[in-house]
């Protein structure tokens, strides 16, 4: 595809796999350090053909993924231009392509506080949740005594994969099994859940990323689940390895994490959800303590 700029034409392009190193140097550039090479990988599996790369002149310029999740929604991840190419139309160029990509779906994904007045000018329009990326080394995770002998903690191969999906189904409103198998067999992931008297109450997972671990996602019915869950698969990391977590800020386990290692706590990036219709909100984002992705979180 080609788009008209000053005097040479952008060309946007299938991504091929050596650009991969590209886009792992720009987020590193960008601060995106709750990223990894395989969670990268792992998205272009889902984005398929919606994988576009922009070049000008040849030269690799910025990236964009888009995933058609459903007959109605797609999914946008992963807009980057580097920054000597910024302001000169190469984001808005992307975005364009990828709207005609998604055709009538609507798009959806989560968007970083510099970034809200390009979306807006593109017509998307700005949800209700705020999210921000936290790196910390957890110090503190408040468990009153006695919850954790409440409950039981599997590994996800030892639980029906129906009832985790369905576990997974209750916080949104169509079923993600295809992401879920995606993202929890990302190499490095563990994935654990949480059972209260045989019951599924809260699953996460924690692999490593370029900052050090992430958790993503992290849901369960109550805070103290939250955090029963949480030391688990903070245990999974080293000791003092910096742990990330994209927290809703209406997570209440998420307040109460944050203020018991406020001195210990550095916040990657800030954002809020957008989308190009309307779309219906998560029912149980309370709950959350850390989402799954920047993308795939709505509907
Ligand atoms: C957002 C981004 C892709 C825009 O690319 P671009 O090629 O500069 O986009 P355009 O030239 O079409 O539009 C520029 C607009 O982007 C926005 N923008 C500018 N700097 C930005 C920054 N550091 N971060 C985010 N958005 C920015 C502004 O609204 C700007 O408008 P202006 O030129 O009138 O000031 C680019 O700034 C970027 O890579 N930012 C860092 C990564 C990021 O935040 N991506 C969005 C994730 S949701």
């Amino acid at each position: 595809m080609m788009c008209s700029t000053s005097k040479t034409p952008l060309v946007l392009d299938k991504r091929t796999f050596g650009e991969a190193d590209d886009m792992m140097k720009m987020f590193v550039k960008e601060g995106w350090k709750d990223q990894s090479r395989d969670i990268l990988q792992a998205t272009f599996r889902l984005a398929g053909k919606g994988q576009l790369v922009a070049k000008y002149d040849g030269v690799v310029v910025g990236f964009v993924t888009l995933y058609d999740f459903s007959e109605t929604n797609s999914f946008l991840n992963y807009l980057i231009v580097k920054p000597e190419h910024r302001h000169k139309g190469f984001g808005s160029a992307m975005l364009r392509k990828a709207h005609q990509l998604a055709e009538a779906r609507t798009i959806s994904f989560i968007a970083t506080l510099p970034a809200v007045p390009l979306y807006e000018r593109h017509g998307y329009v700005k949800g209700k949740f705020c999210f921000a990326s936290y790196s910390m080394i957890m110090k503190h995770i408040p468990v009153s005594p006695g919850a954790g002998s409440k409950y039981e903690i599997k590994a996800s191969r030892d639980v029906d994969w129906n009832q985790l999906v369905n576990y997974d189904t209750s916080y949104h409103v169509l079923s993600r099994e295809h992401v879920l198998k995606t993202f929890c067999s990302i190499k490095g992931s563990t994935t654990k859940v949480i059972l209260e008297r045989g019951k599924i109450v809260g699953y996460g997972t924690i692999r490593p990323v370029l900052a050090g671990y992430l958790i993503a996602p992290l849901y369960a019915d109550n805070t103290e689940a939250c955090m029963v869950l949480l030391r688990s698969l903070v245990g999974v990391a080293p000791s003092n390895s910096p742990v990330v977590l994209v927290i809703p800020n209406v997570s209440q386990a998420g307040k109460i994490l944050l203020d018991a290692n406020k001195n210990d706590v550095r916040v990657l990036w800030e954002g809020v959800n957008m989308s190009s219709k309307d779309t219906p909100d998560i029912p149980k984002m309370n709950n959350v303590l850390a989402i799954l992705s920047p993308a795939i979180c709505f509907l």
